[in-house]
């Protein structure tokens, strides 16, 4: 029984534009786990499928078994034609800085759904969130306002 380990998949073909992508997702976190959220909005958002050879890609990137990245993966929604996904972390270091208040705040914002994610990699830095695949921590509600409004 594999404890734990990657698995060995399938790998799919994957146009190299999105391999780029995908590999300066992964290096924007400090811990490459951090960026499986991102990674799986990547995949759905750019082939609109999922599958075991997805799931294989992402769990090598990422150093996270598969098992876990599909589990991931099933709990997740196709992402709508309309509106933008955030995801917010809620995990310990998150909630112990503000996660809530982030996520009060984006909620009033139209055409956001939030989406709560347990650990972005980026804890010592928290309350942190993912938006269009790019992580960003140190979360003010002055930097939150200027996020939504589209400045960086
Ligand atoms: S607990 Fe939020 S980034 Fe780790």
């Amino acid at each position: 029984m594999n404890q734990g380990r990657p698995e060995a998949a399938a790998r799919p073909v994957v146009p190299e534009e999105l391999a780029d992508r995908a590999h300066a997702i992964v290096a924007a976190y400090p811990e490459p786990k951090g960026a499986l959220h991102p990674l799986l909005d990547l995949v759905l958002s750019e082939t609109g499928s999922w599958d075991g050879t997805w799931a294989g890609w992402v769990a090598q990137l990422t150093g996270t078994p598969v098992v876990t990245v599909h589990g991931i993966a099933r709990s997740r929604r196709l992402p709508e034609a309309d509106g933008e996904e955030i995801a917010v972390c809620t995990g310990l270091s998150c909630r112990w800085m503000g996660a809530e208040a982030v996520c009060q705040r984006l909620q009033e914002v139209p055409n956001i759904r939030v989406v709560a994610v347990n650990c972005l990699g980026a804890c010592s830095a928290a309350p942190a969130m993912a938006r269009n695949g790019r992580l960003h921590d140190g979360l003010t509600p002055e930097r939150l306002d200027a996020l939504v409004a589209g400045d960086r």
